[in-house]
């Protein structure tokens, strides 16, 4: 950036720093240790969920072609706020963006790639009209293709004025909430992490709008997010997990409606 006097003059702020203090140069790699003792756990549970609902096997449309699917999908953000949404559909929603395709010794492979297949994204879901789901919000856990109920409660409201008043989260049917636990990333690569993690979001992000619109579902992804308030809905402390990503999931709403 060119600065007053005509010195050029890096900048300096946490986003460049950010970027700069991340990149990988061939000098400066360092040793690459990994403490396999004090690997972080690899899934999170709550030992204390009010319930525990085993999501039904996810189905897949048939006739849903990739390319026309990638051609159809749109960021939609008007809903039908008195439809519901089904249990096989949302299944479907959370195996494509989170479930478990392969297993390699300890290892499990998801839908999504991960960087060293670490998986630090956490999925909630703040379920407004869901068919068999009391209101709340639910934590999914991937391995055992479940729900935990974590928070009873109507927050369709109070999750929309976190997103700073964006109203389609208010009418959606379903709004995913993506955190990362940071350290099971930052154990193999980190301040280089916080890079990863975005990234790793991104791409579950993707496979959800991808399932939706096949299933005629409109999906939407909210990065504008009051961090904090999303964090304390959840429980999560902001820093050893915290919020990256949601998106809402709804019937769209008809066109002129
Ligand atoms: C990281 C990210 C954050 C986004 N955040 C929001 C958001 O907070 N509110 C919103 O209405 N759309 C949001 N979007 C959707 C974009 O506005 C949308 O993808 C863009 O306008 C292109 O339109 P399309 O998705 O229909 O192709 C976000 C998309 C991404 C990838």
């Amino acid at each position: 950036m060119k600065e007053r006097g005509g010195e050029q003059k890096k900048q300096q702020g946490i986003g460049e720093r950010f970027q700069e203090e991340t990149k990988y140069y061939p000098d400066r790699m360092g040793g690459h240790f990994l403490d396999w003792e004090h690997m972080p756990e690899r899934y999170k549970s709550y030992p204390n969920a009010a319930s525990r609902i085993k999501l039904p096997e996810a189905k897949f449309s048939e006739n849903a072609d990739l390319w026309n699917v990638i051609l159809k999908r749109r960021s939609v953000r008007r809903y039908a706020p008195e439809l519901t949404l089904s249990m096989d559909i949302l299944s479907a929603l959370l195996w494509a963006s989170q479930g478990i395709t392969a297993e390699a010794g300890d290892f499990q492979f998801r839908t999504v790639p991960s960087a060293g297949a670490l998986y630090p994204i956490e999925t909630y879901l703040m379920a407004r009209a869901v068919d068999g789901l009391e209101q709340g919000i639910y934590h999914f856990r991937p391995y055992a293709f479940d729900l935990e109920f974590i928070k009873p409660g109507d927050f369709s409201q109070s999750l929309a004025q976190a997103a700073l008043g964006q109203n389609m989260v208010a009418n959606a049917q379903v709004t995913f909430l993506w955190t990362a636990i940071v350290e099971r990333s930052k154990w193999k690569y980190r301040q280089r992490a916080y890079r990863y993690i975005y990234l790793d979001a991104g791409h579950i992000a993707q496979n959800l709008y991808l399932a939706g619109t096949a299933a005629g579902l409109g999906i939407c992804g909210i990065g504008a997010l009051y961090d904090e308030a999303v964090n304390s809905l959840l429980g999560v402390d902001g820093i050893e997990e915290t919020v990256l990503y949601m998106a809402s999931a709804g019937w769209p709403a008809k066109p002129g409606s």
